[in-house]
């Protein structure tokens, strides 16, 4: 998400926490901000923007020897100057930066301001020097301690101090952070691309970690103080492999992302006795309780993901649900009601097509609540409730963990419904939500088909179409693997729901032809068993992506897939990934240029 960059050393640390910050900023922020301290007074500069406008506008230079800097991608609070990093408590004194989320925050800040502290920022992140200040006992490191044992969440932390100038103090829990050795010299980076210039030679810090830098190195601890013995780890990557942690392309590398971001998704949002806590949408909770039909809207992968979306809304909260292409929901006869519900998905928030949607909604008098990924986006900032996916920046032009995260918000927002109205029980509530939270360690597990997909991709290589099948939220997930293939390989692909083959697209599966068909919903096993059988009699190839233990599709397929069994509308979860691999890997093969196709963007801002 943010990053991170601190510097301890006996050279000036501003441009190196400057250049630091730079060579993070292929992975998009929307504020930024430095420190440096060691040179007898504090040099703290601010903004919302870009990093090249930070440094036009820092009048004053430093030469203090520590420093800390952060290019903040917004969260709690909108891209401002007041919301971007450091944070700092009420004296001024202490300066923090943070990636990840603190969960407690609003808790925290109303007791920190029973005690008299004054907030400057709507962020989470502010609660942490506000409660160093306040534990404050003589030292910096025992402040923090007692710090973050109050903090719920996820946070990659780096504190200083005046009152200690010449250290800083890194915590690391569920965000990452690693330390730099140079020669006399030490840094913290929340990514490797950050520091892999200066040194190769680094410690990464684990959850429930913290270190004190000084000008004598790093000592690591557990919170309680007790020294932990970390190893060196020499990293061995070029710089560009860096930025992509590791991985050949952004998309393998936000598919591998997918089980965290999963856990951010939730983050918070399911309350320990099993029910849904989506207090963003508090402001419109008569209308949740009260509307008596839903309209959903997006674009491309969002609105497969909406279109799940309506089958979890119809099966769990029993309301009628339409989806439409934002594209479409502007030029046709809409019956629209100002008591109806709209809601509208997208991932960057300023796709032009589902913001000019969601105005024709306000316009006709409907409240709107968008899902999207994008903190400050137009869709965020213009509709009237959020909820946030926290995907995380996505990259690559083909969206993958922005689906998946998708796909986990509006099974929360469906579940937040079914608990306003009473149309699940509470047990079936908390068993929903034990479930959702399984889908992370379930997402791993799949993962683990990598290798067969890789050859599976490979043989797709020189096809010039694929069909995918699936029944009922299968058919939604078919839509949604059909496009990641076409955008990525340039196969010609389409998706039908599979009982649809007979009524023509029969015809075109002849000897060999690739048929990927999806059998994931129990109750449909033996109807989309059926249609297997009827494609491998005209001569398909089947590629079967199935439930774990469903012989009779596994006996029919060519190639199967199995996936751990959830509740029907969470397979496409699971499902995503097999198929996202496969279009991925076929691309590959295909020498495809994967994170940037052909005549596509990221967003796309205008309507045509
Ligand atoms: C998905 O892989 C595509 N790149 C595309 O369909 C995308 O989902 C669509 O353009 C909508 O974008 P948004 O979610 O940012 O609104």
């Amino acid at each position: 998400m943010c990053g991170i960059v601190g510097y301890v050393g006996s050279r000036p640390a501003l441009p190196i926490i400057l250049d630091g910050l730079e060579r993070l900023e292929y992975r998009g922020y929307d504020s930024a901000g430095v420190a440096v301290l060691g040179d007898g007074r504090m040099m703290v500069h601010k903004q919302a923007g870009r990093l090249a406008d930070l440094k036009n506008s820092l009048c004053e230079g430093s030469t203090g020897c520590v420093g800390l800097g952060h290019t903040r991608w917004a969260t709690h609070g909108r891209p401002s100057d007041a919301n971007a990093h450091p944070h700092l408590d009420c004296s001024g004194q202490v300066l923090v930066v943070h990636n990840g989320i603190i969960e407690n925050h609003a808790e925290l800040r109303a007791w920190l301001e029973r005690h008299h502290h004054r907030f400057r920022s709507e962020t989470d992140t502010e609660v942490i020097p506000h409660l160093i200040e306040h534990y404050w006992e003589g030292d910096l490191e025992g402040a923090v301690r007692k710090a973050v044992r109050r903090l719920e969440g996820s946070f990659a932390l780096v504190v200083a101090s005046t009152r200690e100038p010449d250290k800083l103090v890194v915590v690391r829990q569920e965000s990452p952070l690693i330390l730099g050795l140079g020669e006399d010299e030490f840094f913290v980076a929340s990514d490797i691309p950050a520091i892999l210039h200066r040194t190769r030679r680094t410690i990464v810090l684990e959850n429930g970690e913290m270190a004190v830098i000084d000008d004598r190195g790093p000592r690591v601890t557990d919170w309680e103080g007790a020294p932990v013995d970390k190893p060196i780890i020499e990293v061995s990557w070029d710089p560009v492999t860096a930025e992509r942690g590791g991985y050949p392309h952004f998309m393998l590398k936000e598919i591998h992302e997918q089980p965290d971001a999963v856990r951010e998704t939730l983050r918070g949002r399911i309350a320990p006795a099993g029910g849904v806590n989506l207090a963003e949408l508090q402001p419109l909770e008569e209308l949740l309780r009260s509307c008596r039909r839903v309209y959903m809207t997006a674009c491309g992968t969002a609105c497969h993901a909406a279109m799940v979306g309506k089958m979890m809304l119809e099966s769990w909260v029993r309301i009628p649900v339409e989806v439409d292409l934002a594209s479409e929901f502007r030029y046709r006869d809409l019956l629209l009601e100002p008591e109806d519900l709209v809601v509208v998905v997208s991932q960057s928030g300023e796709t032009a097509d589902t913001l000019a949607a969601l105005r024709e909604a306000q316009h006709r008098g409907s409240q709107v609540v968008a899902v999207t990924n994008v903190l400050g986006s137009s869709v965020a900032r213009e509709a009237d409730a959020v909820i946030y996916t926290r995907a995380g920046p996505e990259i690559a032009v083909a969206s993958t963990k922005a689906y998946m995260t998708q796909l986990v918000v509006l099974a929360l927002l469906a579940l937040h419904m079914a608990q306003l109205r009473g149309t699940m029980t509470p047990d079936r509530i908390a068993r929903r939500c034990a479930e959702l939270e399984s889908v992370p360690d379930r997402l791993k597990l799949v993962l683990q088909h990598e290798p067969m997909l890789e050859r599976l991709g490979g043989r797709l290589r020189d096809e010039e179409h694929v069909f995918f099948i699936g029944r009922g939220a299968d058919y939604r997930a078919a839509l949604e693997g059909q496009l990641k293939l076409k955008e990525i390989s340039y196969i010609h692909a389409e998706a039908y729901a599979a009982g649809e083959l007979k009524h023509g697209t029969l015809a075109l599966i002849t000897e060999g032809v690739p048929v990927v068909a999806l059998a994931t919903q129990r109750q449909l096993l033996p109807k989309i068993a059926s249609n297997i059988a009827v494609a491998r009699a005209r001569g398909g190839w089947i590629l079967a992506v199935g439930l774990r233990g469903a012989t009779e599709i596994q006996q029919l397929a060519d190639e199967y897939v199995p996936l751990p069994e959830l509740s029907p509308l969470l397979m496409p979860m699971l499902a995503a990934v097999p198929l996202q691999l496969l279009a991925y890997y076929a691309a590959r093969a295909r020498g495809c240029d994967i994170d940037k196709p052909r005549n596509l963007a990221k967003s796309v801002t205008v309507e045509g």
